[in-house]
């Protein structure tokens, strides 16, 4: 893995000097109908009477036009959004770091009105500050050695755990850019092995046969198709003195070709996305770790590649799940559900307070809400608090319901449920959490749980914004450890 180098970034109270391959980041904000700069120590470098609109100048959010400045620098002016708030900061800066790369020193004079703003431009910085460089390392145009931010310096603790954050999001993106020639079930365990070394987390792996002696039947029948089998793994978390606990359970097909019911070419590109779940709750629990946070928490990875081959489950195969519950596969590109549905069986025997999976589970997530939103499903209480999570960190969740009337499209003549309705896809994404909520609990103990469809947010095809990259986003890691955290 090529590490990319991480520019140095302090605080200061009063001006830097500036010097060619320096950029200052200024801000544009709205005022009324029309737009202004807002105030920075640097007004004076601007010429005055600054015709922002002939100049193409926008307010818009992330936006980045570049001025020449004194002494060869750049003025670079980024659009705060509509409204000045945490969350415009975070994006605008992580937007403008992402863009200012090929310079050496960026200096960031953003209005804030407290430290959370500082904290969320220093977060932005990091964010942005991204790139994926395993397989052309030399494409990189970055050179950025020192990003100064204009304002008080927050604490120490403080910053140290958005680095935290920061460091767990890139390397989920890393994980989840990997093609799928060298990321496979046991290389995602050797992954979470290097993760957890000097932390107080505890690993256990289950491989393709241990999986067949514990009944893990959904991991096994979606990984048999593939030479390189599936695991479980299962790391942990348990500091003294804890009150609650928390089960993070993560969807790992490291490639989804459908199996033997086939995808189409052109749906096949981008299956290597397919295991974003499994890396979001390994490094959420790695975070969760470092910031020594009061709860117990596992994250449970459910990897397999799903092949089509002589030795793939069939459609109207029937598997028995972890919990007992057989499961008729009618289609054998629903297979996220399966091995889910043994992860959820194994978090349930822990009777853990709170359950949360993750999953780029279905097409249909995308359908009702786009690429930027996770779908939210589950127990009303737990949906709650996951929905101010996301919102704090500035991530996006929609809550969907759950309707009890889809659960007989899954009845199955053989088995207690099917994985699909032939023919269905009204409510696909619905259908997936009707489905998943079977393996949730056991026989004298229910846990809140809650379910994130992430098939949209999972990756960005188009082009970056703020401080979302192309490619893996790394989305939900840190509302998931902003969720752990309320929970404590
Ligand atoms: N991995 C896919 C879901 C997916 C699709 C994620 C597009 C990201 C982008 C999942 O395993 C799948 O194939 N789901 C099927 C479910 C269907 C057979 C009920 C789907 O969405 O078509
Ligand atoms: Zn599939
Ligand atoms: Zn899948």
């Amino acid at each position: 893995m090529v590490v990319m180098t991480t520019p140095k970034v302090n605080f200061s109270k009063s001006t830097p000097a500036i010097s060619k391959n320096t950029a200052v980041i200024i801000g544009v904000e709205t005022a009324g109908k029309s737009i202004k700069l807002t105030k920075s120590r640097f007004d004076s470098l601007l010429p005055k009477d600054l015709a922002l609109d002939s100049l193409g100048i926008s307010a818009e959010l992330g936006k980045v036009a570049k001025l020449p400045g004194p002494k060869g620098a750049v003025i670079a002016l980024v659009g705060l959004g509509d409204k000045i708030s945490t969350d415009s900061l975070r994006e605008a800066t992580g937007a403008a770091v992402r863009e200012l790369g090929s310079l050496a020193e960026l200096i960031v004079d953003l209005p804030t009105k407290n430290f959370e703003q500082l904290l969320a431009i220093f977060e932005g910085a990091l964010l942005g500050n991204y790139e994926f460089l395993s397989y052309k390392p030399k494409a990189t145009a970055r050179a950025l050695k020192a990003i100064t931010i204009i304002g008080e310096k927050p604490t120490a603790k403080s910053l140290r755990e958005i680095e935290f954050l920061a460091q767990a999001v890139k390397a989920c993106r890393d994980l989840v850019n990997h093609p799928a020639n060298e990321l496979y079930p046991e290389v995602m365990v050797n992954q979470a092995k290097k993760e957890i070394k000097n932390l107080p987390i505890k690993l256990k792996v289950w491989d393709e046969k241990q999986l067949v002696a514990e009944g893990l039947g959904g991991i096994h029948a979606v990984g048999k198709g593939s030479n390189r089998p599936p695991r479980l793994v299962k790391l942990e978390y348990k500091p003294t003195r804890a009150k609650k606990s928390i089960a993070l359970v993560g969807k790992g097909i490291t490639f989804d070709t459908g199996g033997l019911s086939l995808k189409p070419a052109e749906s096949m590109v981008g299956m290597k996305y397919d295991m974003t779940g499994a890396a979001a709750v390994m490094q959420a629990l790695v975070a969760i770790a470092k910031h020594g946070l009061k709860i117990r928490a596992t994250a449970w990875l459910c990897l397999a590649e799903n092949m089509p081959s002589g030795g793939a489950t069939r459609p109207n195969d029937v598997i028995r799940i972890r919990n007992g519950k057989t499961v008729e596969v009618l289609n054998t590109d629903a297979e996220g559900r399966l091995v889910l549905a043994d992860g959820l069986s194994m978090a349930s025997e822990e009777k853990p307070d709170y359950i949360v999976d993750v999953a780029t589970l279905t097409g249909a997530a995308t359908i009702a809400l786009g690429n930027r939103y996770a779908g939210l499903m589950g127990d009303d209480a737990l949906v709650k608090r996951i929905s101010e999570a996301a919102k704090e960190v500035g991530e996006l969740v929609w809550p969907m319901p759950l309707p009890q009337e889809l659960r007989p499209l899954l009845n199955s003549d053989i088995a207690d449920i099917a994985n699909v309705k032939i023919g269905n896809r009204a409510g696909g994404m619905l259908v997936g959490g009707i489905f998943l909520r079977e393996f949730v609990g056991s026989e004298n103990h229910t846990p809140a749980w809650a379910h994130l469809d992430i098939a949209g947010p999972a990756n960005n095809d188009g082009a970056a914004y703020g401080y979302t990259p192309k490619g893996a986003t790394g989305v939900m890691v840190r509302t998931l450890v902003n969720l752990a955290k309320s929970l404590v």
